[in-house]
């Protein structure tokens, strides 16, 4: 691949009246908007990216098969490059790759980070790079208590499998990052705000700890969005958003996408993503394109409600707490002021009792009971029976997610109605 020669179409050209290093002077606004969607000459000066339907590319001559071409849609796709370069741009990473859901990028970054790349190695070879063979080179993974369901189940079920290990730590107390990590850590893995208890995490300081043994520091995005939080320029490695949440913002496809270095985005892309195979349809990339081009308007108006919603039910007899950084009595209030723009759209609260909890959910009538966020409707779930169903009682309690705990993702419904709806049903209680 390298030797081949580059192809115009899959990087910006030379006469491009925008090219990258453009892009990055712009504002976000502009960017969110532009960049990635110039139009496609090749093909029909179409404003819009077109929706490429293509399982693979053709050649018309030798020469034409030396060049690094489009060449099979399990590795790119036109469609998917549009997206791809507006992710790039909005984090201000080298690259991104789009795939078909969160949990996909989630993974795909972790082997890229976790495990080698090995290609055209013989048998004998291959065993003896194998960590079940050397059990003092088994890496490890350093984890945050309370994480996404799908990606702690990941690291604590399914990669200690594979011979991966994992640390699970309270990682806002930097401390216990510290001495967890050793020269066999690989991975530093930062959920932050983390889902579903909204726990604030030092993306810097986790960075610098793990760089110092020579790992990487990963940062799941997706409560963020880059409108908010961009961890590459806090020194992350690699940046995981599921677009199915706030960047597509429209509820109706999953995505995900990881954000880096060229060379790790490389390696995603030509050895783990190509092998593995989760692909993001080109019609879901379109959809996302066309979501996100409001993200940054969207979630000013996400946070300015969450935050009146916050302060409402702060102020509530029947609500015990109120989880959200934008408060001041949140530990992580002044950590999220420092690596925050705004301080997002998820709200976490607790009823008085379990009786009331209960009731609850039956007396919503404008708010959607549902799992997921980010969407432009509001969004609330019952912690416990919906993102915690699959742990044990024993899991749930160390995540801090008990019987009386709500997730709100709260919409750009007219914060009033949602206030109004939130205030007869607890009158009811
Ligand atoms: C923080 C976080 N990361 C990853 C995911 C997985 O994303 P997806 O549902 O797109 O696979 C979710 C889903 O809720 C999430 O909240």
């Amino acid at each position: 691949m390298g030797e081949k020669e580059k192809d115009p179409r899959k990087i910006p050209r030379e006469d491009d009246k925008i090219n990258r290093e453009l892009w990055d002077k712009m504002s976000f606004d502009t960017q969110i908007l532009r960049a990635g969607e110039d139009p496609y000459p090749e093909t029909s000066h179409s404003i819009r990216p077109p929706i490429y339907a293509a399982k693979s590319y053709t050649f018309t001559t030798f020469e034409e098969m030396l060049q690094d071409r489009y060449f099979y849609s399990r590795t790119e796709n036109p469609t998917l490059y549009a997206l791809d370069q507006k992710l790039a741009t909005l984090h201000r990473g080298e690259k991104a790759i789009s795939v078909a859901s969160g949990m996909a990028a989630v993974h795909l970054a972790s082997m890229c980070v976790l495990q080698k790349r090995i290609e055209r190695v013989k048998p004998e070879k291959l065993k003896e790079l194998l960590p079940q063979n050397n059990p003092e080179t088994i890496p490890n993974i350093i984890i945050h208590k309370n994480l996404y369901t799908g990606s702690y189940r990941l690291f604590t079920k399914i990669y200690p499998q594979m011979g991966i290990d994992f640390k699970r730590i309270d990682m806002r107390n930097i401390d216990e990052v510290k001495n967890a990590i050793d020269e066999q850590t690989k991975l530093v893995y930062v959920e932050t705000p983390a889902n579903p208890t909204n726990d604030i995490i030092d993306i810097k300081t986790c960075a610098d700890l793990i760089h110092e043994v020579g790992g990487k520091c990963v940062v799941d995005n997706t409560w963020a969005s880059p409108a908010l939080q961009r961890p590459l320029e806090l020194g992350a490695d690699l940046v995981i958003e599921s677009l199915t949440k706030y960047i597509n913002g429209h509820g109706d496809c999953l995505g995900g996408a990881v954000i880096g270095t060229e060379n790790d985005i490389r390696n995603i892309r030509y050895f783990w993503g190509e092998t593995h195979g989760p692909v993001m349809s080109p019609f879901n990339a379109w959809l996302i394109l066309r979501g996100m081009r409001t993200l940054n308007m969207r979630m000013e108006r996400h946070c300015s409600n969450a935050m009146k919603i916050a302060r409402y039910l702060n102020e509530h007899p029947k609500v015990r707490e109120v989880i959200y950084p934008g408060l001041e009595h949140h530990p992580g209030h002044e950590l999220a002021k420092r690596q925050m723009k705004r301080f997002g759209g998820m709200v976490d609260f607790e009823l008085e009792t379990e009786e009331m909890s209960n009731k609850f959910i039956n007396l919503l009538k404008l708010i959607k009971v549902g799992v997921s966020l980010g969407d432009t409707t509001s969004l609330i779930e019952f912690t416990g029976l919906m993102t915690g169903i699959d742990l044990a009682r024993w899991e749930r309690r160390s995540m801090n997610i008990s019987k009386t705990h709500f997730r709100f993702s709260v919409g750009l419904e007219d914060p009033d109605d949602l206030i109004l709806d939130f205030e007869q049903a607890l009158n009811q209680l």
